[in-house]
């Protein structure tokens, strides 16, 4: 192979699969090193680009970097959220694809789908909090949404509490609550699925786990339902009222300072005044390292609340592709053959 030479490992959603990649243990893992990393300066992480193209749909392409000092591995995220597409399209609202380059010559080594990772990592997130914070004997866990943050929650969540055997599952359509069950009952031979027919209620009343993956923007998610000693996993914006928040023993997010400048309910409570910093009982980091206890009774009711970090992204993504690297899955892509000038370029220039 000329030195010049540039390829790179080309790995679809498809690779990612066969490649045993799609592993919610391994990127919880990646997760909770990748936040331990940070905390110790060994990820550089810089601001994201937001590009919106529609403000009243949110329509958004986003970039989003970091770069893993030890492993010497920088990445990106580039990732769309159409949110109408499911309405308009009837497809998924989210896609993504990732770049990993090495830091020594700086030259892409992999180039991967990254819609798996990503929502493999909202789950690893929200299943992650549930190994510290949700109740060892947790049996019931109960959805509002329907989507794909949801389908991929469950798989989380029954990693961390193999212990769930019912599930129930309230959306907008009742379509949607048939999709989420035909898509998991194959995984979850073990699990009773139960439709809430649109009822939200019904999915929540009695849950010991609570998710709400919404692209609702609205307070579907009521106090009375909560059971106490329940842990509830926010993925959404907006999508319970003020109350949920009020009546948590402990409200734990992925990152505070990231949060309470979105649009999340915790967020939209502190702009209203309704809590303050000192309401936060920690960052998921201070939980995993030990600083700080995760749950300390039965009885606590524990809110988590995420929106993402890209850092994460790059954690899982270097995983994944370390496996499938070892499994011999993907397709190696020529970048170059050589250099431009090592070419026989006659006739092919234009000036
Ligand atoms: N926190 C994070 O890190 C993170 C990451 C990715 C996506 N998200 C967010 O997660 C949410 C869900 O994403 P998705 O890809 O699963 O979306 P999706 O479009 O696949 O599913 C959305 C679900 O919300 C339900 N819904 C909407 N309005 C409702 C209502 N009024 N009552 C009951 N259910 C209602 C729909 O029925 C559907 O089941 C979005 O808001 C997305 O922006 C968060």
């Amino acid at each position: 192979m000329n030195q010049h030479a540039i390829e790179f490992l080309y790995l679809s959603q498809e690779d990612l699969i066969h490649a045993g990649a799609f592993d919610l243990t391994m990127a919880m893992e990646a997760l909770e090193r990748g936040l331990l990393k940070f905390r110790d300066g060994g990820i550089l992480f810089p601001d994201k680009i937001v590009q919106i193209f529609n403000e009243e749909t949110q329509d958004r392409i986003n970039c989003l970097p970091a770069t893993l000092l030890e492993e010497k591995i920088c990445g990106v995220k580039w990732v769309s959220v159409f949110p109408r597409n499911p309405v308009l399209y009837g497809c998924q609202n989210l896609s993504a694809i990732i770049v990993l380059s090495e830091i020594e010559k700086g030259y892409p080594v992999c180039v991967m789908d990254g819609t798996l990772c990503s929502n493999i990592r909202v789950a690893a997130m929200g299943a992650t909090a549930a190994k510290y914070l949700a109740r060892e004997d947790a049996e019931s866990i109960g959805f509002i949404g329907a989507g794909e943050q949801a389908k991929m929650h469950l798989l989380g969540m029954k990693a961390v509490r193999p212990g769930l055997k019912v599930c129930r599952v309230a959306a907008k359509y009742e379509h949607e609550e048939q999709d989420f069950i035909k898509s998991l009952q194959p995984l979850m031979p073990d699990m009773e699925f139960i439709a809430g027919g649109t009822k939200l209620e019904h999915a929540v009343r009695g849950s010991d786990i609570i998710v709400t993956a919404t692209s609702a923007q609205a307070p579907l998610l009521k106090a009375d339902w909560i059971k106490e000693g329940a842990f509830y996993s926010h993925i959404g914006g907006w999508e319970d009222e003020y109350k949920v928040v009020q009546m948590a023993d402990k409200i734990v997010c992925d990152d505070w300072n990231t949060v309470k400048h979105r649009t999340q309910t915790v967020s939209r409570c502190y702009k209203d005044g309704v809590i303050t910093d000192a309401d936060i009982y920690a960052n998921i980091v201070d939980i995993v390292s030990g600083a700080k206890k995760g749950r300390e009774n039965e009885k606590e009711f524990i809110y988590f609340d995420a929106v993402g970090l890209s850092y994460i992204d790059v954690s899982i993504a270097y995983a994944m592709w370390q496996k499938a690297l070892a499994g011999g899955f993907g397709k190696k892509l020529p970048m170059q053959e050589n250099c431009i000038f090592e070419k026989d370029l006659t006739g092919k220039v234009k000036f």
